[in-house]
């Protein structure tokens, strides 16, 4: 299986389990389901379900058992998208080329769309009929609610709003937890599917571009356009967020993507054969526009 197949199964599969999931269930308040099919169901790269895939695939992982985690990931990630929007924290009224959860929604439906979508993640773990074991499972969910909690996602942002950088180092910091830990979670949930607990490699790998994948999205913000990349450019300016670009300047924050993309790389190799599919997928990274 080659990246550009698994890019378009991964999407499918993930698209697919969204809408079960966001559409079969009461329906007291139609608003909050529209607005978390908005947020999720709108384009959207997709790229943390396609980890998830592919790091259940190098451990030869059965495709069924990594849809559940997949769901989950990309759950998680369009309630953060959601909330990371919403006039207190970035104030952004463009998402994927659309108007924001929160513009379309409201403020309101927006934070509970967020709540939702957080919950249904951990539900789709839980619940979601497939072969995966109950020690699977709760694994799973450990693994997902460590990294999006205080020590993971949330905590990078609080960071994100409110702490102060001092160092490069401390900037880091802040882009692993806000950005790496999830992408750290989806390989380890797809590891998790494919009956693999704890490989390093897979970890040193995810957080490697974890880190490369925040700072081209500061690049991009920095020196794209909004056509691009279907958010306002500049709003890191605006919110006057320090970041990789506006510290150290477009040509090194280029380098160190490329050098977080060689060091992804080079764990890779240690999967021998088998870690193709993620060595594929660091190179797309590598090349993304958007
Ligand atoms: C944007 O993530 C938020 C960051 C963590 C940088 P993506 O660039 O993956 O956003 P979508 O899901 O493709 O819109
Ligand atoms: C994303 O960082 C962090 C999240 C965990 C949502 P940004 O605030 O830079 O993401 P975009 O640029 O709005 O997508
Ligand atoms: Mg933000
Ligand atoms: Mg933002
Ligand atoms: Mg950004």
């Amino acid at each position: 299986l080659l990246l550009p197949e698994l890019i378009e199964i991964s999407r499918a599969r993930t698209e697919f389990l969204l809408d079960n999931y966001i559409t079969n269930s009461h329906d007291l308040w139609p608003l909050l389901k529209k607005s978390m099919r908005y947020s999720t169901l709108n384009g959207g790269k997709k790229l943390r379900p396609l980890f998830v895939y592919a790091a259940n695939l190098a451990l030869g992982g059965v495709l069924e058992n990594a849809d559940a985690p997949a769901a989950a990931v990309e759950l998680i990630h369009g309630y953060s998208l959601v909330h990371d929007d919403l006039p207190l924290m970035d104030n952004s009224a463009l998402r994927r080329g659309k108007p924001s959860c929160h513009a379309v929604y409201g403020e309101t439906l927006a934070l509970l769309a967020g709540d939702a979508l957080q919950t249904l993640a951990f539900q789709v773990l839980a619940d979601h009929h497939s072969k995966l074991s109950a020690e699977q499972r709760i694994k799973m969910i450990s693994v997902l609610c460590n990294a999006c909690g205080a020590d993971g996602m949330a905590g990078g942002q609080a960071l994100d709003m409110f702490g102060k950088i001092e160092c490069i180092s401390h900037l880091e910091q802040l882009y692993n937890l806000k950005t790496g830990a999830l992408l750290v979670a989806a390989v380890r949930m797809g590891a998790v599917a494919a009956n693999h607990y704890d490989i390093t490699i897979l970890d040193t790998y995810a957080a490697n571009l974890g880190l490369a994948f925040q700072i081209r999205d500061d690049l991009l913000d920095f020196e794209s356009d909004e056509e691009t990349i279907g958010k306002p450019s500049g709003i890191d300016v605006i919110n006057k967020k320090i970041t990789y670009p506006n510290v150290l300047g477009i040509a090194k924050s280029r380098q160190k993507i490329e050098e977080l993309t060689h060091a992804a790389l080079t764990a890779s190799y240690e999967l021998g054969a088998s870690g193709a599919i993620l060595r594929e997928l660091a190179e797309y990274l590598l090349q993304r526009k958007c």
